[in-house]
Order: structure tokens, then C-alpha cells, then sequence
């Protein structure tokens, strides 16, 4: 893996060149080795998340449960790369995450990757249709208007296309931080309790239109949930207690056969 810091002469900048994908058909989308978090805490170094490893492949789906504060948001936002870990590695599309800086790490994000956080952090100055449109605009999509419009039409919220996320319900806000993760068709997508904030109905409907993401563009899906139902449609579910990995339990076949069991 490499990232070229090129110096523009004229201009004095300095550009990251784009990060070279080095992941083949059949290798992890996502690999793990020994990954720990330590933070500073009131009294004193905190371990919040302890010698994790594991692989997900390209086109899984994984739910990672837990209890509050077990480490879930932290782990998720290490193999994404939003946060660096103290010790261990992540490769993330065959690139190790170490060995890119923060610039590399976030234009890998732009191409590959889709992110729903757990507090969805909108652009507060900007509409709900100005938040999706934003990923496409900076991937150079001439037509990021008309997609982002599409995507809020999937979420249910065409109709609030022009309102602040302030004038937004906590599910509508959810729903359009969903509608901007799945702008650019990322090969990964990472949601943090992505129905949480939902009723049956609409989480329904979430939970197609993500795994309509998985089966249709074999996308990869990590979703942080507490919600059981969610995590039964995933292929395996991990389990996190108090920052160690617990268990990975593969789902039964007939539990895989998602949007099929959905109204
Ligand atoms: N920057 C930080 N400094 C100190 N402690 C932190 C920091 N970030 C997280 N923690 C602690 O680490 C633990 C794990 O946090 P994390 O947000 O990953 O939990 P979680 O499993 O996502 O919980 P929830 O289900 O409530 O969202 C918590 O006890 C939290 O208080
Ligand atoms: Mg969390």
C-alpha cells in the first residue's frame, strides 16, 4: 500500500494522491488483528476495547452486538478508519489502515466506504437534500441533485428534501444520514444502530433497503444494533463484552434469506 505526497510546484499544496486498493476477489473486505483502543479517562488509562481479530468478507453482512458501552461505535470507528487504534491493525479493502495518514484515510473513505453514525452528524447549515448531495458533489457526480433526490425518495423523505436537519424528527435525521451513506454505491457500509431511532414500519424498510445494497451491488454491511431482528438477518453476528470480542455466531441459512421475509 501506498500514498504519494506529492508537492504541487505552483501552488504550494500538498496533494494525497488516491490510495491504491489492493484487496482481489476472494480476500477480506475488512481484517482484523489484535486491535485495541486505550483512552484517557478521570482516573486514569482506560482499555475500551481489548486484542480484537476477525475477517469479514466482501459481500457479508455482520451485526455488532453488545451492551452500552461495551465498545461497538469504537470498534466501528476503527475499521472505518475515523479513529486510530493503540494497538493491532485494520486492513480495510486490503489497505492497511496504518500506514495511511489522515488524508489517505479519508479519501479511501470517499470511494469506498458509506458511514452512518450513531448521532448522524448532518451538516446543520445544510438541507437534507444539500447533506446527500454533498458525497456526490465531491466525487464530481454531474448529476448529484437528481441521486440524492432518488436516494431521499427510497428513505420515504422526498418530501422534506428542503428542511434543516433542526426541522427534521430523530428518525427523518437517521433516514437521511442513511440516504447520504448510500450516495456513490460505497462497497462497504458501516451503520451505527441504523433502526434504533425507528418504528416496525420504517425500520422495515431500512432493513431492505440496506440489504437491497448487500445482494444487489454485493455490498459489505457492519451494523452496530441492539435490535435483534436486525441482527438476525445478518450472516454472523459479533459480540462484544466490556472491549473483547465474545462470541461470532453464524446465522442458519433460512435466517439469511433477508428482504424475502420482508412486507
Ligand atoms: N474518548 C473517550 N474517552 C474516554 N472514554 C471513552 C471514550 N470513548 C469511549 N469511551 C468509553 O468507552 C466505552 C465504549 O464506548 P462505545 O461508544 O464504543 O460503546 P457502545 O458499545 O457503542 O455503547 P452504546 O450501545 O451505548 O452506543 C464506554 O464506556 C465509553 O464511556
Ligand atoms: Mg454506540
Amino acid at each position: 500500500m501506498r500514498v504519494d505526497q506529492e508537492q504541487d510546484a505552483g501552488s504550494g499544496i500538498s496533494v494525497t494522491a488516491a490510495p491504491q486498493l489492493d484487496n482481489r476477489a476472494g480476500d477480506p473486505m475488512i481484517r482484523v488483528e489484535n486491535l485495541g483502543k486505550q483512552v484517557s479517562s478521570p482516573e486514569g488509562p482506560l482499555l475500551i476495547l481489548t486484542e480484537v481479530s476477525f475477517s469479514i468478507a466482501q459481500g457479508e453482512s455482520v451485526a455488532v452486538v453488545g451492551a452500552s458501552g461495551s465498545g461497538k461505535s469504537t470498534l466501528l470507528g476503527l475499521l472505518a478508519g475515523l479513529d486510530t487504534p493503540s494497538h493491532g491493525r485494520v486492513w480495510l479493502a486490503g489497505v492497511d489502515l496504518n500506514s495511511l495518514d489522515e488524508d489517505g484515510r479519508a479519501l479511501l473513505r470517499a470511494r469506498r466506504v458509506g458511514f452512518v453514525f450513531q448521532s448522524f452528524q448532518l451538516l446543520t447549515g445544510l438541507t437534507a437534500l444539500e447533506n446527500v448531495m454533498l458525497p456526490l458533489e465531491l466525487a464530481g457526480q454531474a448529476d448529484a441533485r437528481r441521486q440524492a433526490l432518488e436516494l431521499l425518495e427510497r428513505v420515504g423523505l422526498h418530501s422534506r428534501a428542503r428542511h434543516y436537519p433542526a426541522q427534521l424528527s430523530g428518525g427523518e435525521q437517521q433516514r437521511v444520514a442513511l440516504a447520504r451513506a448510500f450516495a456513490g454505491n460505497p462497497d462497504v457500509l458501516f451503520a451505527d444502530e441504523p433502526t434504533g431511532n425507528l418504528d416496525q414500519k420504517t425500520g422495515h424498510r431500512i432493513i431492505e433497503l440496506l440489504f437491497a445494497l448487500n445482494r444487489e451491488q454485493g455490498a459489505t454491511l457492519i451494523l452496530v444494533t441492539h435490535d435483534p431482528e436486525l441482527a438476525a438477518y445478518c450472516d454472523r453476528v459479533l459480540e462484544l463484552d466490556d472491549g473483547r470480542l465474545q462470541a461470532t455466531t453464524v446465522a442458519p441459512v433460512p435466517e439469511r434469506a433477508v428482504p424475502a421475509r420482508l412486507s
